[in-house]
């Protein structure tokens, strides 16, 4: 059984982080969104994958590599454009050949892994194997009506849509896929949808089991989705200090620290990573916090956010809250007058003030 993983696209919602950073990049818990996956994967046993770039090919594959760090082959497939998720299936058919396979969307986190989902599939041999999972929003996925266990219909992100039950980004396919995703046409955003290749093979008479996912999911496109990611990681953290505490701190509860991070005259109270080489001087750092390698919180507070390397928060007045900051930012306090924001923000950049 092959893997398949699309670490293409583009990534809109999650700007301006996306101008200069593969989405599938971004960290939960100080960790790749993609690397998750890849894990699974591996986990399940699945040892050869394929990973589907586009623009950002260069920046995945200095990343992911070979693959050999989680004991797998990486086979690179460019993708041109993000023209769709079932072209991204169409043009690794000889990557992928006539084997079943494991489709994995790099944006996309299951608590409990995949394996008994792919030892499901193996033993069962249906077209296709679906994910799905309740969801508050449904409109914003690809949505499956069922009846008596079985798949009626899948419709790509329906505005009055007939179930709450979402396609998760995990699919696994038989070869039967190739010859519907050659079929179908562009959908009305100009893509080869995979939600409709699939409704293809159940028009075509094949078999498309449907598997509910309990425990969590998530798809990390947007900023709240990666801050609850993120606090569902933390969570399952268990405390390690490596770094250095000093005498003046307290670091309480499930809280990493990697090596060479400094703690100083600071309350961190976790669930919290602080990545290595970072420093937390005279500062809180609360729950749900991932703080990334090279950072410094001075005489700041801050919590439930991300912060990515070398950013610097600094005597800042007020806590900063539900916030993904990117990489070598600052955000400090002057004594100047007159009192005042003053700002350099790249394009689709957010700023929220509460009074
Ligand atoms: O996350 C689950 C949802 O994923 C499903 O419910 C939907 O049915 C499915 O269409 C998909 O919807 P999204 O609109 O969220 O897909 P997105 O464009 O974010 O792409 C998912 C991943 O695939 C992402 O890591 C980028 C990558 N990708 C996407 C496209 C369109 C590619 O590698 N190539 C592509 O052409």
């Amino acid at each position: 059984m092959k893997g398949l993983v699309l670490s293409g696209g583009k990534g809109s919602r999650l700007r301006p982080l996306t101008y200069t950073r593969a989405k599938q990049l971004v960290p939960v818990a100080n960790k790749p969104v993609l690397f998750y996956g890849i894990e699974a994967l591996a986990a399940a046993g699945v040892r050869d994958i394929g990973i589907v770039v586009g623009d950002t090919r260069n920046e995945i594959r200095a990343a992911v590599g070979d693959g050999s760090q989680w004991d797998v082959t990486v086979t690179y497939i460019e993708q041109d454009a993000p023209s769709g998720l079932a072209h991204a299936v169409l043009i690794s058919e000889p990557f992928l050949g006539d084997e079943p396979f494991v489709m994995y969307l790099g944006d996309n986190l299951l608590k409990k892994g995949i394996t008994p989902f792919v030892e499901e599939f193996k033993r069962a041999k249906p077209a296709a194997q679906i994910l799905l999972t309740r969801v508050p929003d449904p409109q914003m996925f690809g949505v499956a009506e069922l009846a008596d266990g079985k798949v009626l219909r899948l419709v790509e992100k329906p505005k009055e849509p007939k179930s709450d039950l979402a396609l998760v980004g995990v699919y696994m396919f038989g070869p039967e896929i190739f010859e519907s995703v050659k079929q179908i046409t562009p959908s009305a955003r100009n893509e080869l949808e995979i939600t409709e290749a699939i409704q293809h093979l159940i028009d075509r008479g094949c078999v498309v089991r449907p598997h509910l996912v309990d425990g969590w999911w998530k798809d990390t496109g947007k900023l709240d989705d990666m801050l609850e990611a993120n606090r569902l990681i933390l969570e399952t953290f268990d405390r390690r200090v490596d770094g250095t505490v000093d005498a003046e701190s307290r670091v309480e509860g499930k809280v990493v620290v990697e090596p060479g991070a400094q703690i100083v005259g600071s309350v961190v109270r976790g669930p919290v990573i602080i990545g290595a080489n970072a420093r937390v001087e005279q500062a809180y750092v609360g729950p749900f916090t991932s703080i990334m390698n090279d950072v410094e919180i001075r005489g700041s507070e801050i919590e439930h956010s991300i912060v990515l390397e070398g950013s610097v928060l600094s005597e800042l007045s007020n806590r900063v809250i539900d916030s993904l900051i990117g990489r070598n930012v600052r955000i400090y306090r002057q004594p100047d007058k007159p009192s005042a924001y003053r700002f350099m923000l790249g394009d689709n950049s957010e700023v929220g003030i509460r009074w």
